[in-house]
C-alpha cells in the first residue's frame, strides 16, 4: 500500500541529534535513500551545504530552515528527530497550511492526539494499515520503554492473553540525551579517580574504599549532576523518570499503559477495553539499553512451552534467551544488547502466586527499537515496502 508518489521528496530535521544520527545510520543501512529524494533542514544553520551522506541522493544542496513553512510544505513526508518543542511550534502551522504530506516524528508531543498514530509496525501494523485507509497522516514513534516492551512480549498481548501487566524498568542514561550519557561516565570517571591509589594497594581496606565513593558521590558539585537534576547516577540509580503527575506517578509510568494500549488499538477510542499496565520507571547507569522485569496476570493458564512459540514466533528480531543461568549472564545484558536490533526476552517461568502469573525480563537499545527504527520503517510503509 503505497499513498506517495515514486521518489518521494523527504525532508529531515533533527539528524544531526543523537536519535537523528542512529536514524541517519540505520537509512543509510537500509538503503532507504535510494528511493527518496532527501531534503535535510536545520533551525539553526540554514543555508550551509547539507550533509554528504553515503548512497543518498539530496535533492537540496543547502540546508532549509526548519522553520520556513514554505519550504516544509514542499516536501511529501517529514521524519523529525528535533523534538518535541520543535513539533509543538511547527506542526499546527504546517497543517493550518494545508499541508497534507505525512508527519513522522521521535517526539512525544503529538502522541496521544487523537488523529495520531503510535507506530511500532511488528506490533501494529493492522493499526497502521487502518489509519492510513482512514487518510491518517501523522505518525508517531513510541515511548522507547513501551516500544521495546512490545517488541519483546508483544505475541501474549496479540494473542489476548493479558489481564493485567506489571513492568520494574531499568533505564538507560540515553533516555535523558547525549549530555546525561557524558555526565554518567564523567562521574563513574570521578569516582574511580577518587580511590585510584586504594585500588591500586590489594591490601587496602573495602570499607574505606566504599567510604570515599560514597562521600564524593555525595559532594557531586551541581555542575557535575546538572543533567539528572542534581543527583548522581554514577553508582546509584534514581527511581523517577520525567515529570510528577502529582498522583503518585511519573509520567513515564502513565505512558506504560496508555501508550501500550494506544499503540495495540484498544482503549475507548478503538470501543475495546484497555488493559491495565503498572510501571515503576528506575534510571540505572546503563548507557543506551533500557531493561524491564515484567510480571504478567494472564487470563488462563498457559503452558510455558506454548508461550515460547508464540514469542519466538511474533517477529524477527526477538531471541528466546533460556531461563538458566549461563544463557542469561551470556544474553541478558544492556552490554551486550547495546548497538543492536535483537530483543532478548528471558527469565520466563511460572510465578509462585499461581500458574496463570508470570515472570519475565527483556531489553531492547532504546535508540534503535525504542527511537529511530520505527520511524525508518514507517518511511517504508509509505513507500510500500512493508506489509
Ligand atoms: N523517556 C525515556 C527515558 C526516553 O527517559 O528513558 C524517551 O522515550
Amino acid at each position: 500500500m503505497s499513498s506517495l508518489p515514486p521518489r518521494p521528496r523527504v525532508g529531515l530535521v533533527g539528524w544531526r541529534g543523537m536519535v537523528g544520527s542512529v536514524l541517519m545510520q540505520r537509512m543509510s543501512a537500509e538503503r532507504d535513500f535510494d528511493a527518496i529524494e532527501t531534503t535535510f533542514f536545520s533551525t539553526s544553520t540554514a543555508g550551509k551545504p547539507a550533509p554528504k551522506i553515503e548512497d543518498c541522493t539530496v535533492f537540496d544542496p543547502v540546508l532549509q530552515d526548519g522553520h520556513d513553512i514554505g519550504a516544509l510544505k514542499a516536501m511529501d513526508v517529514i521524519i523529525t528527530c528535533q523534538g518535541g518543542d520543535y513539533t509543538k511550534a511547527i506542526h499546527k502551522p504546517l497543517r493550518e497550511s494545508g499541508w497534507k504530506g505525512h508527519w513522522i516524528d521521535a517526539a512525544s508531543a503529538l502522541r496521544m492526539a487523537d488523529e495520531a498514530t503510535i507506530i511500532l509496525d511488528p506490533v501494529n501494523l493492522p493499526v497502521i494499515k487502518d489509519a492510513l485507509a482512514q487518510g491518517r497522516n501523522d505518525w508517531i514513534g513510541g515511548n522507547c520503554t513501551v516500544s521495546c516492551m512490545l517488541m519483546g512480549v508483544g505475541a501474549l498481548y496479540k494473542a489476548g492473553l493479558v489481564e493485567w501487566m506489571q513492568t520494574s524498568t531499568y533505564q538507560a542514561a540515553s533516555g535523558g540525551g547525549a549530555a546525561n550519557m557524558r555526565e554518567l561516565l564523567t562521574q563513574f570517571g570521578a569516582l574511580h579517580a577518587e580511590v585510584q591509589s586504594l585500588l591500586d594497594d590489594p591490601a587496602s581496606a573495602i570499607l574505606e574504599i566504599d567510604r570515599k565513593v560514597s562521600a564524593r558521590q555525595r559532594a557531586f558539585t551541581p555542575e557535575e549532576t546538572k543533567h539528572f537534576r542534581g543527583v548522581p547516577l554514577g553508582g546509584n540509580l534514581i527511581p523517577w523518570i520525567d515529570t510528577d503527575l502529582g498522583n503518585g506517578t511519573s509520567r513515564e509510568e502513565w505512558k506504560g499503559m496508555a501508550e501500550t494500549n494506544k499503540i495495540l488499538g484498544l482503549g475507548p477510542a478503538y470501543g475495546k477495553p484497555e488493559i491495565a499496565i503498572d510501571s515503576t520507571c528506575v534510571r540505572v547507569g546503563a548507557m543506551r539499553c533500557h531493561s524491564q522485569s515484567l510480571t504478567f496476570k494472564l487470563n488462563r493458564d498457559v503452558p510455558l512451552a506454548d508461550i515460547e512459540a508464540m514469542i519466538r514466533a511474533d517477529n524477527a528480531w526477538v531471541k528466546w534467551v533460556p531461563n538458566d543461568r549461563e544463557t542469561t549472564e551470556r544474553e541478558l545484558t544492556p552490554a551486550q544488547v547495546a548497538g543492536t536490533m535483537t530483543i532478548p526476552v528471558g527469565r520466563m517461568r511460572k510465578l509462585a502466586m499461581g500458574p496463570q502469573y508470570l515472570g519475565a525480563f527483556t531489553i531492547g537499545d532504546q535508540l534503535l527499537w525504542g527511537a529511530a527504527e520505527p520511524l525508518r520503517r514507517m518511511l517504508r510503509i509509505l513507500l510500500g515496502d512493508v506489509g
